[in-house]
């Protein structure tokens, strides 16, 4: 049997993560933990609170895992972890859980890097051939990819400040709603008008593929204090009508942005991964940019499209197979661009 097995390890940000793929792009376990709960009186990931909630976690997702799988550490191939970029409690406890493995088993150990790691994903779910263009969309990324190979990334553009779904959080945190703000600002949008309320196209007149969200916050911000200050308060149907125009104004911005990196490199497919791709709008938008281009979209299902350990496992057997192998000095590392 040639077909390689690998364990993926994940647990940079707040997601306990382990899964078991093999090279012909099969999943056969993925178990995902999170940890929103532990982190949800605090208003964001606490670095402290999620570093310990991985070490608890992680030899049991691995557990987990493979009884999902119905296979034993002697029957992997390889095992594959997250080695940067993150929250370095977390990417350490994942390390050493994975060198620990290793060292126990003798299996071959692969340092992987979260964001090829998404990168990378549109070769687990649909075997899509090199090269593509890739749009990151996160809690913590926003960056056009060109992949070339398991470790050819060109950056075409991303965000100068935040990350578009910290600006959807930080709009729900605005206007009195849940967290995580994504989903909570798009169920709010369905029933708003998106025209009501201008909101500015940060960064639209400067060329290139650059772009910005911090602006677009503080403009939501000004607006509810205008309207708290005219009505006294802000009705249901504002709060609707500004997360209507907030979602237009970031959907329009991600796709104008989009042609333009499609134009630059006319690729056949245009991918897109990341939390808020989960965003109905903005998916809808993409794609009509991309079939404009004569690019193929797509958009991985989504529990691959946020964090998870299949995405780690298959950069892992990609990188392992053009012949990265690391050994016990393999560093956890809290900044590593692609
Ligand atoms: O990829 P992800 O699970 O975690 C990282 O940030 O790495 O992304 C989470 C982000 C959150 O900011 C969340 O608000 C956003 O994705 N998100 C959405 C939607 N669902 C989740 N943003 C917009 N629309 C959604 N439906
Ligand atoms: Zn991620």
């Amino acid at each position: 049997d040639m077909t390689l097995t690998f364990l993926g390890i994940e647990s940079s940000c707040d997601d306990t993560a382990a899964a078991i793929v093999t090279d012909g792009g099969e999943i056969l376990a993925s178990v995902v933990a999170g940890q929103t709960q532990l982190h949800a009186d605090f208003g964001g990931v606490v670095p402290e609170i999620a570093a310990r909630a991985h070490a608890e976690k992680l030899d049991l997702c691995v557990e987990e895992a493979l009884a999902e799988a119905g296979l034993g550490l002697a029957d992997l191939d390889g095992i594959a972890v997250t080695a940067g970029p993150g929250l370095i409690g977390g990417v350490l406890a994942g390390v050493m859980l994975a060198k620990g493995l290793a060292a126990g088993t003798g299996l071959p150990l692969v340092g992987v890097n979260h964001l090829a790691g998404h990168a990378l994903t549109p070769r687990l779910t649909d075997a899509v051939a090199y090269p593509y263009l890739m749009l990151l969309v996160s809690g913590g990324h926003c960056q056009f990819l060109r992949v070339d190979g398991p470790d050819e990334f060109t950056r075409i553009g991303g965000t100068i400040d935040d990350a578009p779904g910290e600006a959807f959080d930080k709009v729900a945190k605005l206007l009195g709603l849940p967290q995580p703000g994504g989903p909570v600002v798009e169920a709010e949008a369905a029933k708003g008008d998106a025209k009501r309320f201008s909101l500015p196209r940060p960064l639209l007149d400067r060329p290139g593929c650059d772009l910005s969200f911090s602006g677009l916050k503080t403009a939501v911000l000004r607006l509810r204090d205008d309207l708290v200050k005219a009505q006294g308060g802000l009705h249901a149907q504002d709060r609707a009508d500004i997360c209507a125009a907030f979602q237009r104004a970031v959907a329009e911005v991600l796709a104008e942005k989009s042609r333009r990196a499609l134009e630059a490199h006319p690729v056949k497919t245009f991918a897109v991964a990341g939390g808020v791709a989960a965003n109905t709008e903005l998916r809808r938008a993409l794609e009509t940019v991309a079939s404009r281009a004569g690019a193929e979209f797509l958009a991985p299902p989504l529990r691959l499209c946020t964090d998870n350990g299949a995405m780690i496992a298959w950069a892992g057997l990609e990188a392992f197979k053009a012949g990265q192998r690391d050994g016990m000095d393999l560093a956890a590392r809290p900044r590593w661009p692609l």
